[in-house]
């Protein structure tokens, strides 16, 4: 496998993320980080996109989220400053760290900013794809933060609409129907 080194990297890290979050360990591995890679790289062939640029930024997407929750509200911004740094020392060029850097600052469903290349929309759609994808792994990992099914559900149901919100119009296509079931199954 062409990037085993960063995928060794993200899950290990992973796996020490899930028990700062009481979670299952390889559940993050599991339920988000490689769905978000092998959506993105499905968009990538569909969309026709460039499967390198995109397979990188999926693995690192919440790079800067897994090295500490503290990070949580910057790591679009703080994952592609780590990548750079990452990529440089394993001597990419620059050109490619910087599409890679683009598509993890602009992943997030919560910060809409605008995205300009088909790279970044795998990455984000794919990152959206995948919390429809694991709506029972959303709500346990908020119950194993402790909170009330009220609070579990609320959450949730939030971060399906956003992440449906900030598809493009061809994934929403793909995901109208998981997206109606999940909301009338959520109250
Ligand atoms: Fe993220
Ligand atoms: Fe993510």
């Amino acid at each position: 496998m062409k990037y085993e080194k960063y995928y060794r990297l993200i899950k290990a890290q992973s796996e020490i993320f899930d028990k700062t979050q009481n979670c299952e360990i390889g559940q993050t591995w599991k339920y988000h980080l490689l769905p978000v890679i092998n959506n993105s790289l499905i968009l990538a062939e569909k969309y026709n996109a460039d499967k390198d640029v995109v397979e990188v930024a999926a693995i690192f997407h919440d790079y800067a989220d897994l090295l500490d929750m503290a990070n949580r509200d910057k790591h679009h911004i703080l994952g592609a400053e780590f990548v750079e740094k990452i990529l440089q020392k394993d001597g990419f060029k620059q050109n490619f760290i910087d599409k890679v850097k683009l598509c993890i600052l602009n992943h997030r469903a919560s910060v809409v900013n605008e995205k300009f290349s088909i790279e970044e929309i795998c990455v984000a759609d794919a990152d959206a794809m995948s919390h429809l994808d694991s709506v029972v792994e959303l709500i346990c990992w908020r119950a194993y933060l402790g909170e009330s099914i009220e609070e579990c559900n609320k959450f949730v149901k939030r971060k399906i609409e956003k992440s449906y919100a900030k598809m493009s119009k061809e994934t929403k296509i793909l995901m109208k129907d998981k997206y109606d079931c999940i909301m009338k199954v959520l109250f």
